[in-house]
């Protein structure tokens, strides 16, 4: 049964659609931290080099295996490879359902804080409902930690059941908009603080003693994350292209988009942290800690209009977040829909609901359970063999299975598909005048996987190089 496949009405369409899924949590809180654990400067280098040498080419390798064959991962690594490729695409899938079973967690978080921050601003701040214990005790409240993630992933089941234009498209042509106007508010805001020109100093002035060799990893681990690579939703998303928009241009702004916002929230954060004495010390351990228990008492007590910016802010994270749990969904349903014929609205209800079962496990990960909060699986007898839950599927999606898919996909589109193909893809009239098809050829076969396998070789010897997404 063939149905007429679903298209973004617009190039803009597309490109607020796959942006919305790269900005997320990654870049508003993952890339803040691991940029203040390795030390700024340098690794932020690091970043933007891996960011361009692996990063943008697997990205449109991502994208025109999508587009050419108007599939998802499964169907398309099938049509472009043979069906004994269609495992890659599988992973993708189960990827997808991973990463959305935890993401929506910390989204939830956000929804709360946002709420919470209205409360405040309308009534009065109250510095010991944002102490570390009151955040340890609404962790830990597992009703609450179970609405919250009922309650993001309606909305994202929501937004998905309506399809990819109707659905998808629309939410992003509205929330993106306001999310990069959110952003400018605050980085217009943050630059007059005392601490913005140490904060950019930080952030720009590379020092390379100051860089660990297992940071490198970190930074390309990253990459992957950040820009959705690895487990197929830009093949997805890149299935519903025109053929006459240039995937090329739609990569490179993606891309720009991407690492712009990342750039951006560490700056304001930064610059917010840097302004009051002491509190570097104090957040320096833990990415919850700067997100949801040092900023909001910074709004209020240390920032101008911080009774205004930080219900924006907690708005921004919470929109921002719900354009990458879309997308996880579309990738998961999708396999659904083009595989097995299913009807939109069953695919995505079922699947919306087998991921809030792992959802709720993950939300009673942070004390709520005693077991799940130290299902110790993966660490055990390491330093980390308490961590939970969460932060077992984080490492699980993190280290192995995107950096495997991301390793496997450019392998094909490297060395199996044809040149012919990939170069009609990427190159015609409307490709810009920066790329070059030679060099685009060279990272995908060569530099890509080399890249991407040492990561997997580091993970094989146990080499911890990367932060769990939420370390308290
Ligand atoms: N890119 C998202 C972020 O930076 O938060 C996370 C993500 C979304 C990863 C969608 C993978 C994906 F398919």
């Amino acid at each position: 049964m063939s149905q007429i496949r679903d298209q973004w009405g617009s190039r803009l369409g597309f490109i607020l659609a796959a942006s919305g899924s790269a900005i997320g949590l990654g870049n508003l809180w993952k890339f803040p931290y691991i940029t203040w654990a390795n030390n700024g400067g340098a690794f932020v280098l690091v970043y933007l080099i891996c960011i361009a040498a692996v990063g943008l080419p697997i990205m449109m390798a991502e994208i025109l295996i999508g587009r050419s064959t108007q599939k998802s991962p499964v169907g398309a690594m099938r049509a472009v490879a043979g069906p004994a490729w269609s495992w890659v695409g599988g992973l993708g899938v189960l990827t997808g359902f991973v990463i959305l079973g935890y993401y929506t967690v910390i989204a939830g978080w956000a929804l709360r804080y946002f709420a919470q921050c209205v409360r405040w601003s309308l009534s009065d701040f109250s510095p010991e409902a944002s102490s570390g214990d009151a955040f340890g005790a609404f962790a830990g409240n597992g009703v609450v930690q179970a609405a919250l993630v009922l309650a993001f992933m309606c909305a994202t089941v929501f937004v998905v059941h309506r399809g990819v234009g109707r659905g998808i498209e629309r939410v992003s042509r509205v929330l993106m908009p306001i999310l990069f106007l959110i952003l400018i508010v605050l980085l217009l805001r943050a630059l007059t603080l005392d601490g913005a020109g140490r904060a950019v100093g930080f952030i720009f002035r590379p020092n390379f003693a100051d860089l660990e060799p297992l940071g490198v990893l970190e930074a390309l681990g990253h990459s992957f994350f950040t820009l959705s690579l690895g487990m197929g939703a830009m093949i997805t998303y890149g299935s519903y292209l025109r053929r006459s928009e240039s995937v090329v241009r739609a990569s490179g702004l993606v891309v720009l988009l991407d690492t712009l916002i990342a750039l951006v929230a560490t700056t304001i954060m930064f610059s917010v942290i840097f302004s009051v004495p002491g509190l570097e010390d104090e957040i320096s351990g833990s990415t919850v800690g700067m997100l949801f228990i040092a900023l909001p008492g910074l709004f209020y007590q240390e920032v101008p209009l911080g009774a205004l910016l930080a219900p924006l802010f907690y708005l921004l994270v919470c929109f921002a977040a719900l354009t990458s749990t879309i997308s996880l969904l579309e990738v998961v349903s999708s396999y659904f829909i083009d595989q097995r014929n299913w009807k939109r609205s069953s695919a995505v209800l079922s699947c919306g609901a087998a991921t809030l079962v792992l959802s709720l496990l993950c939300a009673l990960s942070f004390g709520a359970n005693g077991i799940l909060t130290e299902f110790s699986l993966i660490f055990r007898g390491t330093p980390n063999a308490k961590l939970g839950l969460f932060d077992h599927l984080d490492y699980l999606a993190s280290n192995w299975f995107l950096p495997i898919g991301g390793f496997f996909i450019t392998l094909v589109c490297g060395w199996v598909v044809s040149r012919k193909l990939s170069e009609g893809e990427l190159v015609d009239e409307t490709t810009p005048s920066w790329f070059h098809y030679g060099i685009w050829r060279f990272c995908v076969r060569y530099l890509a996987p080399v890249a991407v396998a040492a990561i997997i070789i580091a993970v094989l010897l146990g080499l911890d190089f990367s932060k769990p997404l939420a370390d308290g």
